[in-house]
């Protein structure tokens, strides 16, 4: 049966039996602060087992996606390196709200496995909790089960989804590989190892736990199943390793091809078959690469995969080729996947190629601080920088580290990022949530519509979020005052900043924010110092205020100017605006086209170019709400709010709080930077206006000029030109690649010439020409067939760097090492290296000490070769 087969037979079943079909659930799990991704069937019914929400059916069945890597479930580290675990798979399970318990859950799970799916019964294995009596009696006497395959077992047979929520005790289900594979039955002290492999963990959902670790009962007893479909797949199709099913045959085949491989049995393949499933439904479900929470995760799985292609010989961008496989194998159930094709591979690609950049430049730094260092421990410094300056992330820099024999210090990286923590504490205080600390009666008096300079009292200054008398030239803090042309930053729009002075006293405003009607003016004082009942001037930076507005006024164009083109179901998702540029967030289920982008821009720049006047009118929200202004999302409105129209006829009315343009001609130009996913069914667009929008267009006039310039084109003909080249470029690396071949295959064969006889043992030292370090270990090869037996160091130079490669046949390997030749030699050459006892490679820094060390080779031979 084909893993697609299996699935429907499951839930088929289920369904003939009362189950209602229900869909699998995002990976990102909704409203669950306490899930970092979909790990279980169960996740999204777990509102329905705590009792705080209903169904209209209390059985359920579903083939969900999971990711289990970070969290409390977390995989990632195995995968690759067993025959079973996944950071994505499908979890098949059925589910009873308060309907059947134990008996039936288990009569189910037997007459499925054993009936429909034909398992051999003696090939079965169960196990109980501890404390269950009542399964363990279903299991023997209504069931037949052989009391001798079932083991009692405590904490595995206790499931729960993370530290809090509904959990209760289990019986699971193993499917016994047979005695050809190691390992022992459940409980026994070797039961980790593969020979018996969980197929299905039937869990009678009692208790919901809480953070302190309490039990309550839940409103009914329930049951929660979940069975691995890769695991019941390569049962059914008479495999051991759940990499060896059709599904991860077809993507490990297309993996091989896409990094240029033949060895199929390398781990590093299975890694990648894993993690394209992982990469794609998390892209899928609105995770995209990133610095934190999920989207690091993400970026984890992403570049260990792009990593292990690298480490396959990928030389170029492969991973985004595999989705195309993806969806030919999992299209079908997942429609998806191949609605989405092209977006995912966008976003791979993407990653690959900032990865590769990130690579380039993080390897020089690992490679730069390796050589300079005595011992063979990293220091936590430098692993943070390359994590902070570069995203290495930091078991990419101990995956590298581990090749070569180096740990790292990861006590010093500890201590670096928390100073690093300590450090951005102090920037400013803008991590204190002002909204819950902040106890001050009445609201600031906002005069910045129309004024970009005043003055206002001081009523209260904050340091470290509380309130404080006064504060001193060279302190952070906070000032209140009763009124202010400072904007504090909400809308989206951004907080201004400027000075705010007194007599003797400067004070620079770096960010002005809002909480509880108040704006926060967030200083440094330069000079003097400040108390409450203080009359300050108040002067905002009127060049950032300016581009801001712009911003902020062609948002509300373009938000429109979205809804004309696309239709009404466009909706504010969010905003940015600041003196840079602005973004829009706004639903749309597919990607705007290019034409789509092209009208939305055109229809903005006409309305600018129409140059009307921008009214603003306060009025009552029901008023507001008559004149079909658009409210936006999340944002709180009093009684009277401002309700801002712009563009002729009336073409964008909305409520609005922030500071805008008096004319739409004041925005001079818009122009639309990139279109993108944000989420599932989330875009975000990024524009800039005014006179940024001018600079951009010289930024690209320029790069196309030096373009035009290197290859000798002009704008017309410079696309030809560049498409020529890379042509040609690609036919020399095929030629290059070719004669380095042959030159490899020639050295081989002359330069055993030079061997000299040690003590009846053949040593051959020396420099090959043109070679580097992948092919001297061809010629490495080539050099050992030839002599025969003997022990070989050869050496390559390439810049100011040395490669060397050790090897000793087979036959004298008792008598001596390859990787303490390599040691020694590595060590003369300013270097290190290591490897097995008949092939070790390594490298120097100093090429002018070669010719000695090779020249002393057949005497360290002589010193070192055991009778
Ligand atoms: N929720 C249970 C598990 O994940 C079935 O194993």
């Amino acid at each position: 049966m084909k893993t697609g087969e299996i699935r429907e037979a499951f839930l088929a079943y289920f369904d003939s039996n009362g189950h209602q079909r229900v869909p699998s659930s995002s990976l990102v799990p909704a409203d669950d602060p306490t899930l970092l991704f979909t790990n279980a069937g169960m996740n999204q019914f777990k509102d329905v087992f705590l009792g705080a929400e209903s169904r209209p059916y209390n059985r359920a069945v579903s083939a969900q996606r999971c990711v289990r890597a970070g969290g409390k479930h977390n995989d990632l580290e195995n995968v690759g390196y067993t025959a079973r675990h996944h950071t994505f798979f499908e979890m098949l399970g059925n589910f009873s709200f308060g309907d059947y318990f134990k008996r039936e859950a288990i009569r189910f799970a037997w007459e499925f496995l054993t009936v429909n799916l034909g398992l051999p019964k003696e090939k079965l294995w169960v196990t109980v909790h501890i404390s269950d009596d009542e399964a363990e009696k279903i299991w023997i006497e209504e069931i037949g089960f052989p009391a001798e395959r079932i083991s009692r077992l405590d904490e595995d047979n206790f499931w729960q989804m993370g530290d809090t929520g509904p959990c209760g005790p289990s019986s699971e289900v193993f499917y016994d590989h047979g005695e050809h594979v190691p390992g022992g039955p459940p409980g026994s002290p070797d039961d980790d190892l593969d020979r018996y492999i969980e197929i299905w963990n039937l869990v009678f959902m009692q208790y919901n736990r809480s953070a302190d670790g309490e039990m309550t009962p839940l409103p009914k007893p329930s049951v929660d199943t979940g069975m691995g479909l890769e695991r019941i797949a390569a049962i059914l199709q008479g495999v051991h390793s759940n990499y060896e099913i059709d599904l991860f045959q077809a993507l490990i085949k297309s993996a091989a091809e896409v990094v240029g491989t033949e060895e199929y049995a390398a781990s590093s393949l299975r890694v990648i078959a894993d993690h394209i499933r992982s990469t794609a439904f998390l892209v899928i479900d609105g995770v995209l690469p990133g610095n934190e929470g999920r989207s690091y995760v993400l970026r984890r799985i992403m570049r260990r995969a792009i990593r292990h292609g690298n480490k396959l010989g990928a030389d170029s961008l492969f991973f985004y080729k595999l989705v195309a496989t993806l969806v030919a194998q999992m299209g079908d159930f997942y429609p998806e996947l191949s609605e989405q094709q092209s977006r995912i591979e966008d976003v791979i690609r993407g990653e690959e190629e900032q990865f590769a950049r990130t690579l380039e430049q993080g390897m020089g730094i690992l490679n730069e601080a390796l050589a300079a260092m005595d011992g063979d421990v990293i220091p936590g410094d430098v692993v943070f920088k390359l994590y902070d300056t570069y995203g290495f992330p930091v078991d990419l820099t101990n995956d590298i580290a581990r090749e070569r024999n180096f740990s790292l210090d990861m006590p010093g990286y500890e201590a670096a990022m928390q100073a690093q923590r300590e450090r951005s504490k102090e920037g400013g205080g803008f991590t204190v949530d002002y909204n819950s600390t902040l106890t001050l009666d009445g609201e600031t008096t906002f005069t910045g519509y129309d004024q970009i300079t005043g003055s206002g009292k001081v009523v209260a200054l904050l340091r470290d979020s509380e309130q404080v008398p006064e504060l001193n030239a060279g302190e952070h803090g906070v000032v209140i005052l009763d009124q202010t042309p400072f904007y504090g930053e909400s809308g989206g729009q951004a907080g201004d900043s400027g000075y705010l002075n007194g007599e003797g006293l400067r004070m620079e405003v770096g960010d002005t924010t809002k909480a509880q009607g108040h704006h926060l003016h967030h200083v440094k004082v330069l000079e003097g110092s400040v108390a409450v009942g203080d009359t300050l001037a108040s002067e905002i930076d009127n060049e950032l205020r300016q581009n801001t507005r712009l911003n902020h006024s062609a948002t509300h164009l373009l938000h429109a100017a979205l809804r004309n083109e696309l239709g009404d179901h466009v909706a504010q998702k969010g905003s940015l605006v600041d003196g840079q540029r602005l973004r829009f967030d706004f639903s749309n289920p597919e990607a705007m086209t290019a034409e789509q982008v092209r009208a939305v821009e055109d229809s903005v720049n006409a309305q600018i170019r129409a140059n009307s006047e921008v009214t603003t009118q306060v009025m009552s929200m029901d008023d507001a709400r008559e004149a079909g202004a658009m409210a936006l999302f999340g944002e709180k409105y009093g009684d009277e709010v401002r309700v801002l129209s712009m563009g002729e006829d009336r073409f964008s009315v909305e409520l609005c709080g922030g500071t805008h343009v008096e004319r739409t001609g004041d925005i001079g130009l818009l122009r639309i930077l990139s279109e993108g996913g944000l989420a599932s069914g989330v875009r975000r667009i990024e524009a800039v206006t005014g006179a940024h929008a001018l600079r951009e267009m010289r930024t690209v006039d320029d790069a196309l000029a030096n373009v035009c310039e290197v290859v000798r084109g002009t704008t017309e003909n410079v696309s030809d030109k560049v498409a020529a080249l890379r042509g040609q470029n690609r036919d020399l690396e095929k030629e290059l690649a070719r004669l380095k071949q042959k030159l490899a295959s020639s050295a081989g064969s002359d330069i055993t010439a030079s061997a000299i006889e040690v003590d009846g043992v053949k040593v051959l030292a020396t420099a090959v020409d043109g070679a580097d370090s992948g092919s001297l270990r061809g010629i490495m090869d080539q050099c050992k067939n030839k002599i025969g037996s003997g022990v070989i160091l050869l050496a390559a130079v390439n810049d100011d760097k040395v490669a060397l490669v050790a090897g000793v046949t087979k036959d004298l390997t008792d008598r001596v090492r390859a990787g303490d030749l390599m040691r020694e030699f590595a060590g003369r050459l300013g270097g290190k290296g290591g490897g097995r006892p008949d092939m070790a490679q390594g490298g120097g820094t100093e090429p002018a000490l070669l010719p000695a060390a090779l020249e002393a080779v057949p005497s360290w031979v002589k010193e070192n070769l055991k009778a």
